[in-house]
């Protein structure tokens, strides 16, 4: 046959990658994934969304979403994303995402659903009282990127198991229905001193939106005073910072604030050590708050500015979506198509 697509992914290269809007941004979200956004629009087609239905997968107050939606479009503006570059819109605006999450719900198997930890994290001891969402959830993550044939996914590396299973998903869809190559199998952007930003309360634990102290982390919304005062109490041990990479690894909460401090300053976290090296937290903690507020203030101080004109965000909004709906459109039309869909 001559219309046979070739054995791997031909097409072009495509960067797609979301954040949820369930509460305020932080510190590891910035790091982790919204930094290499901004990176990598000057370098590839890119494609921005925020992930309003994963949001719902756990409750969200209808009178806050749309809210949070239009904040987490500021996080993206404020920290360089440019509407003119990259594709940003809201997920459920691009119903391409669900017909195909339906579809891939019939390409992936329980099993590989079992294995998801992110899941048995999320339900906790209250499995049975889940939504159903809550648990197909990486399978909607698999549409939201394959719906445009992404070949390349930013995020941190939280997200490294949902993007093994967009892989097999694809790899399944492509060899189930006979059309090798059909779809890319995408691959992670994880490298990198932000790709898994720690609690500062815990070296142990991730940063996270949905830790109960707000002390552990840093929010993309906290004032100069609230960012140095959270990185004072931090918590240490009494040693001085070593002066190896050997041994700062048995020292989660140290290795942690270096590793801010390299991914803030673009700097390897043996070059904050020779910087750093034998000195103490009380020297060190004062440098890396003066870094941070250095970093953020600019931002949160775009966010503002950027929320207080929601009609500007909203446009920026409806643009995107009606670009990646012109985007995904092909690649939903052709996957009725090879499924047998009448049409
Ligand atoms: P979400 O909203 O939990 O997080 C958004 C991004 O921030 C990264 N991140 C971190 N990076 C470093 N250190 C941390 N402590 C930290 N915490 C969060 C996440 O890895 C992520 O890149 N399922 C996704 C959203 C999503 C998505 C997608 C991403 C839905 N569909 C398709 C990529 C492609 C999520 O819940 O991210």
């Amino acid at each position: 046959m001559t219309d046979q697509p070739p054995a791997s992914y031909a097409g072009p290269q495509r960067v797609l990658s979301g954040v949820q809007p369930s509460g305020a941004l932080h510190l590891g979200n910035y790091l982790g994934a919204l930094v290499k956004f901004a990176r990598l629009q000057h370098e590839q087609d890119t494609l921005i969304f925020v992930a309003d239905l994963h949001a719902i997968t756990v409750w969200q107050d209808p009178a806050l979403l749309a809210t949070q939606t239009r904040e987490i479009t500021a996080a993206y503006l404020a920290a360089g994303l440019d509407p003119a570059k990259a594709t940003i819109f809201p997920q459920s605006a691009v119903t391409a995402h669900a017909e195909l999450g339906w579809i891939f719900q019939c390409v992936a198997r329980l099993g590989w659903l079992d294995r998801m930890t992110q899941f048995k994290e999320k339900s906790g001891k209250h499995k049975e009282r889940s939504s159903v969402g809550l648990y197909t959830y990486p399978v909607l993550q698999a549409a939201d990127v394959l719906v445009y044939r992404a070949t390349h996914v930013p995020v941190g590396e939280d997200q490294k198991q949902h993007l093994e299973l967009t892989r097999d998903i694809a790899a399944k869809f492509n060899h189930d229905f006979n059309r090798p190559g059909f779809f890319p199998l995408p691959e992670g952007l994880i490298e990198g001193p932000g790709a898994r930003i720690m609690s500062l309360r815990d070296g142990s634990a991730k940063m996270s939106k949905s830790d109960p102290s707000d002390n552990s982390r840093i929010n993309l919304t906290d004032d100069a005073d609230m960012i140095a005062q959270k990185i004072r109490k931090a918590k240490t041990d009494p040693e001085p910072l070593p002066e190896s990479l050997e041994d700062l690894k048995t020292r989660p909460e140290a290795d942690n604030l270096v590793g801010i401090y390299g991914a803030l300053a673009e700097m390897t976290k043996a070059q904050v050590l020779a910087e750093f090296g034998g000195k103490g937290f009380g020297t060190f903690k004062p440098a890396l708050a003066d870094l941070a507020v250095a970093k953020l203030a600019p931002i949160s101080d775009r966010m503002r500015r950027l929320m207080a004109d929601p009609a500007e965000i909203d446009r920026v909004l409806a643009a995107g979506a009606e670009k990646a709906r012109e985007v995904a459109a092909p690649t939903l039309d052709e996957v009725k198509k090879i499924v047998g869909f009448w049409r």
